[in-house]
């Protein structure tokens, strides 16, 4: 760990990475390995082949690295695949019929009337609610500078997606919806050894009481939610965006169900993601004084002391380059699921009907053969060469393909603002030896968390 940190004074930061197996373990220490942590499942083979097979109960697992393998299963032969019955057992309960979870036809008449709520005109007017929610709380952060920033930028990220989903929560009970909806995350959010086995989708994932009861309640808050706007007249924040959202090819609103269905997915998919990005982030920066240093200059040059506004983003290079190499080292889905429904050959390998992928963005982020320096903290590379983001390139942390994440340019807008104000106006201060493990659990989480003071910039 030492020599790690040392390391920084080299020019690099090698921040934490994942123990990658050696190649001897057998079977059953790699599948508890696995089961522990999923990105310390993988060895030699997984970081040095673009795919690696493996049997399943009587089919096969594949695991995909490269970004050929990974085009081919999320884009070009999307049409054969659907995400798995284990990511449809643990969303079920929460948004069976919201984006995440639907398929076919459904899915794409949903996609075509949801994808607009996120276009660049709506991104502009949501900003200045982002501002709000921040400068609420620095306000907490001047009161109290001691902080987890796992645990601050959860709510943090809670805030902006409740002020920009529901705008004016007149009638509703926001830390209700908060509560509710960190209970269901953790709950349906840890993977479970009963996870890897291939029940059908319709067999149901056992869930917690507490987990339940979450569920019920933010089922239940958002249901109000839906109840208090008129139909007519629903209000130009995400809710009412999503109320008079319609398929614009066949002119079909969105049920009721679907739509509170998606209300619910937008808030799991949305808030931890974003936070997580935010807590590496503040993490990497916070133990690479230089890195502070240019966000900090960079966003006085563009924006002084003020507010970042919208259109100040695309001028903030290096800070959203700062983001973009966090979601490379940690991408918050670290990796990605499918299912095969119609023959087809991978990286020369033939593939059958209800065979299983494991597309492990994590892996591929830090491989050798696809990246400089891997496991070195360097935004800079995404400014050297910005063809390290095209399409096709070895990073996807919002996925790839039709269903890349819809809420991508949401989750950008706000991390960059968020990590550019919060580096200007304080300073980080994190314990010398803090250097916690990346943890799979769905998402990629700091084990422990990351203890910290941010201090005012006086
Ligand atoms: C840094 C933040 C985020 C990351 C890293 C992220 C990542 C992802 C990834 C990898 C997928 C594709 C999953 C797959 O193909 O299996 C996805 C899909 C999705 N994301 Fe995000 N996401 C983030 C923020 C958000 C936000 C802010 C929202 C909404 C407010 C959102 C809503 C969704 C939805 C609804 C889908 C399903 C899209 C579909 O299947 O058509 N995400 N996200």
């Amino acid at each position: 760990m030492t020599d790690t940190l040392e390391r920084r004074d080299e020019g690099f930061f090698y921040p934490p990475h994942a123990q990658p197996l050696n190649g001897d373990e057998g079977f059953i220490y790699s599948t508890w390995k696995f089961l522990r942590n999923p990105i310390e499942g993988f060895g030699p083979m997984a970081y040095n082949q673009p795919i690696v097979s493996v049997p399943n109960f009587g089919k096969k697992l594949h695991v995909i690295t490269d970004p050929e393998g990974m085009m081919q299963v999320l884009a070009l032969e999307a049409k054969k695949f659907t995400k798995t019955a284990i990511d449809a057992r643990i969303l079920g309960p929460a948004t069976k019929e919201g984006l995440l979870s639907v398929h076919g036809d459904q899915w794409k008449r949903q996609r075509r009337a949801v994808a607009p709520m996120f276009a660049k005109r709506h991104m502009a007017d949501l900003a200045p609610m982002i501002t709000e929610v921040l400068n609420g709380f620095k306000a907490k952060l001047d009161k109290e500078p001691k902080l987890d920033l796992n645990a601050g930028m959860a709510e943090l990220t809670f805030d902006v997606l409740a002020k920009a989903l529901l705008g004016d929560p007149k009638g509703l009970d926001g830390e209700r919806l908060k509560y509710a909806t960190r209970n269901a995350v953790t709950s349906a959010g840890t993977l479970r050894p009963d996870d890897l086995v291939p029940w059908p989708r319709w067999v149901p994932r056992p869930i917690s009481p507490k987990g339940s009861r979450a569920l019920k309640k933010l089922k239940s808050a958002a249901d109000d939610l839906l109840d208090s706007r008129d139909v007519n007249n629903p209000g130009d924040d995400l809710v009412g965006l999503l109320i008079s959202a319609i398929d614009p090819k066949t002119g079909q609103e969105l049920s009721r169900r679907e739509r509170r269905d998606n209300l619910i997915g937008f808030f799991i998919a949305g808030h931890e993601t974003t936070a997580l990005t935010l807590t590496w982030a503040l993490y990497l920066v916070g133990m690479h004084a230089p890195t502070a240093e240019r966000i900090r200059a960079e966003v006085i040059e563009v924006c002084g002391q003020g507010d970042i506004a919208y259109d100040d983003i695309d001028k903030l290079t290096f800070t959203r380059a700062v983001i973009d190499e966090t979601m490379r080292l940690y991408p918050p889905a670290p990796m990605l699921n499918r299912e095969c429904h119609e023959e087809t050959e991978i990286h020369g390998r033939k593939i059958e009907i209800g065979d299983t992928f494991l597309l492990a963005n994590y892996v591929m982020h830090r491989t050798e053969r696809l990246w400089e320096n891997p496991n070195a903290f360097d935004p800079d590379r995404f400014i050297r060469q910005p063809e390290l983001k095209a399409k096709g390139a070895p990073y996807m942390p919002f996925g790839a393909g039709p269903r890349i994440c819809v809420g991508m340019a949401f989750a950008v807008m706000e991390a960059v603002m968020a990590l550019g104000t919060l580096v200007r106006d304080y300073d980080i201060e994190i314990p010398a030896d803090c250097y916690p493990r990346p943890l799979m659990t769905v998402t990629l989480r700091p084990e422990g968390g990351v203890p910290a003071r941010m201090v005012r910039v006086s």
